[in-house]
């Protein structure tokens, strides 16, 4: 015991020498600085959750194989490295993040505690580290963190600042190997999909589908009873959504596709989860909170919406999850996925895996101002005749601040450019068009015709699809039978851990699903 207590107490000491020497080399560089204490933790997304901060608010020191020279990127942790860039600013055909036992052979220090000072390399800082003012960062140990002044990181010997992760992607994690993937989408809104409800989350989905060892996609339609209690509404939203997925790319032959209703042990896992979360933590949900300031009166929140959080969590939990892609709108409803399972892993023992957020940008509407939705108004059709979409995006919001085509206008921040970069595979017209946009030597009208052109383009495939699909309800009936087949026998096998665990079954029980 008391040698215990001895060993644990020079372990402090030094690890306090490590920060204080770390801190006395900062301020000789004129880097300002702060220190943060937290219990021992190796993981970003661990130490962030601990104080309460999003991954934004924190950035990681990355070592780098370029060919065969290693490099040290610094790049903010919600966003993702765009190799393509960095290997063109270093002129290197292979590029990957070094393993951890590289890592500690070139720095020196423990994989998970880097700081920022490595010397014998170059260093890259990410331009969208200087989004915000303060960072958090290692420091050389697992116990603290280091807070940054932001601009006070080129001050760092070696260092330049060049653009190296990418626009639209962020994400939570760099995925190195896809696993299990899940993703649930609710049917509020009725009718034809539209370019926000496919990027994003769907679009992450069809693209990581064949390469995940498994993906699960449902249509989260007890979660649609929050808002929608209409018998005939909810059944047309139900049907026009399957339509819209299937037609838009999502695979059944590879996915698991399902209707949350038909897996009872949705609902029977949410009613146990409930005993282990707090509700201090579902207040804090803005699902909530955002209503309450709404309505105002706790009379008009059902209790159904207040434990959406809840429900969400078995969603994933009975699947074994390791990505979830959501918008980062969902990215509390994650975190707190992740909480009430590490809850139930404590109390019961291990049962669930702890699922990660894949993050992806919500899309801003046709008028340049809110979230795309069909509520709004300020959407871009997929699926619907051409003439309704032709109109949708004809009249797009622009650049406010431009009066002719000969003014030069603004690329960033201008949703007919967002949806360019987002449909167009023409990279070569988008450019070209930003190009002569900022020179003004190009009309809003003929960027608009393009945009309509390549929308035709890009979704030419699904909207044939789409039209196929429609005439054919007895084979998206079987692809939803055999998904929810698949879907049961794996989720019922889970909540038969659960019940064992908590000690519903007993000498009597002769349970089974
Ligand atoms: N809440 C999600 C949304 O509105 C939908 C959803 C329900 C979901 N359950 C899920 C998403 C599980 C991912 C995983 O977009």
């Amino acid at each position: 015991m008391k040698k215990t207590k001895i060993f644990i107490f020079s372990e402090k000491i030094k690890m306090e020498k490590i920060v204080e020497e770390y801190s006395k080399k900062l301020e000789k560089l004129g880097i300002e600085h702060s220190f943060v204490k937290h219990p021992p933790l190796k993981e970003v997304a661990d130490i962030m959750r601990h104080l309460g901060l999003p991954l934004s608010d924190g950035f990681s020191t990355l070592v780098m194989k370029a060919d065969d020279q290693y490099v040290v990127v610094i790049r903010r942790d919600d966003c993702r490295l765009d190799y393509k860039k960095i290997k063109k600013i270093l002129h290197a055909s292979n590029l990957r993040i070094a393993e951890e036992a590289e890592f500690e052979k070139m720095t020196g220090l423990k994989s998970g505690a880097a700081h920022v000072l490595i010397p014998n390399f170059k260093i890259f800082l990410d331009k969208r580290l200087f989004e915000k003012e303060y960072l958090l960062g290692g420091c050389g140990t697992f116990e603290y963190s280091c807070r940054y002044k932001t601009t006070d990181l080129q001050k760092i010997p070696n260092s330049q600042v060049d653009s190296l992760t990418q626009e639209g992607g962020i994400i939570a994690s760099e995925i190195s190997q896809t696993g299990t993937i899940l993703t649930g989408i609710t049917p509020s809104g009725s009718g034809h999909a539209h370019i926000g409800n496919y990027s994003g989350a769907v679009e992450q989905f069809i693209k990581l589908q064949q390469k995940a060892q498994k993906a699960y996609f449902f249509i989260a339609d007890l979660h649609a009873l929050t808002t929608i209690q209409n018998k005939e509404e909810l059944q047309r939203n139900v049907e026009s959504q399957v339509l819209n997925y299937l037609a838009l790319g999502i695979d059944p032959e590879k996915v698991i596709f399902y209707r949350q209703s038909d897996i009872p042990t949705h609902t029977e896992l949410q009613s146990i989860l409930n005993n282990v979360t707090p509700l201090g933590l579902i207040k804090r949900c803005h699902a909530y909170k955002d209503k309450l300031q709404k309505n105002e009166d706790e009379e008009n929140i059902n209790m159904g919406l207040f434990s959406y959080p809840v429900l969400m969590a078995a969603d994933i939990l009975l699947y074994d999850v390791d990505y979830v892609p959501v918008g980062d709108d969902q990215k509390q409803h994650i975190e707190i996925t992740r909480d009430v399972a590490d809850y139930f892993n404590k109390k019961f023992g291990e049962t669930f895996k702890l699922p990660k957020g894949h993050l992806t940008k919500i899309l801003v509407g046709t008028e340049g101002q809110r979230k795309m939705s069909k509520g709004l108004g300020n959407v871009i059709n997929i699926f619907e005749d051409e003439a309704i979409i032709k109109k949708q995006v004809m009249n797009c919001f622009t650049d406010p601040t431009r009066k002719t085509a000969t003014d030069p206008g603004h690329v960033e921040g201008n949703p007919v450019f967002m949806y360019h970069d987002l449909i167009n595979d023409n990279k070569e017209e988008v450019k070209d068009l930003k190009e002569r946009y900022q020179k003004g030597t190009v009309g809003d009208v003929e960027v608009k015709e393009k945009l309509y052109a390549a929308l035709m383009k890009k979704f030419q495939k699904e909207r044939a699809r789409y039209e196929e699909l429609k005439k054919n309800p007895d084979k998206i009936k079987k692809i939803l039978a055999e998904g929810a087949a698949k879907a049961r026998s794996q989720a019922t096998k889970k909540m038969m851990e659960v019940r064992e665990k908590i000690g519903i079954t007993n000498k009597y029980s002769s349970f089974s699903y």
